[in-house]
């Protein structure tokens, strides 16, 4: 490959499958890094992360998140969170892509490292934010958007070419 950033996107996978390893605090902080290194609506940034190792939250997590399952052999999880309240120049609308593209970046980070990661949806499912809210302890006021559940990945995962050059229009659709 030509250039080592093109193969890290191109190759990312949603990974769900981990050995039950721990994932070092320096690691995390390395993936949190990246997530604050993402564009946002004038720069605004509004962010906030929970970056979880304990055991007892995670399996918390697992247990009651119907998505998320994969959270039982995690060694870790970043819940990526919207502050709407840092985002008022906008009326609290640029938030989720901001944190869209933080979430992004922290899934291409996490690959780049040899780590597995998935987005589990919280945002705009009311009953995951609200259980999310309550595990972790979550202000009413901040969103939680996604739950990234990290590990070491179990199996080489399979990579498919999702290029598709009918999703193109060149010049006019
Ligand atoms: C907004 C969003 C929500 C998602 N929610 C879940 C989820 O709750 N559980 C899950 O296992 N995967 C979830 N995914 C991962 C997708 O299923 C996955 O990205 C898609 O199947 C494409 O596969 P890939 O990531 O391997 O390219 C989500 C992805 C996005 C972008």
């Amino acid at each position: 490959m030509e250039n080592e950033t093109l193969e890290t996107i191109y190759t990312r996978r949603s990974v769900r499958s981990y050995t039950g390893q721990p994932v070092p605090r320096e690691s995390l902080i390395k993936i949190l890094k990246a997530g604050m290194a993402a564009p946002s609506a004038r720069n605004i940034q509004p962010w906030a992360f929970v970056a979880v190792t304990e055991r007892g939250l995670l399996d918390g997590l697992c247990e009651r998140l119907p998505y998320s399952k994969m959270l039982d052999k995690a060694g870790a999880a970043i819940i990526v969170c919207g502050v709407p309240g840092k985002d008022d120049v906008y009326g609290g609308k640029y938030w989720v892509m901001d944190c869209s593209a933080a979430a992004q970046n922290i899934l291409l980070a996490c690959h780049a490292m040899g780590l597995g990661a998935v987005w589990t949806a919280a945002y705009p499912n009311e009953d995951r934010m609200a259980i999310v809210r309550d595990i972790i302890g979550v202000p009413e006021d901040i969103m939680p958007l996604a739950v990234i559940p990290v590990g070491i990945p179990k199996d080489k995962g399979k990579v498919t070419d999702k290029f598709r050059e009918d999703n193109i229009h060149w010049e006019r659709w």
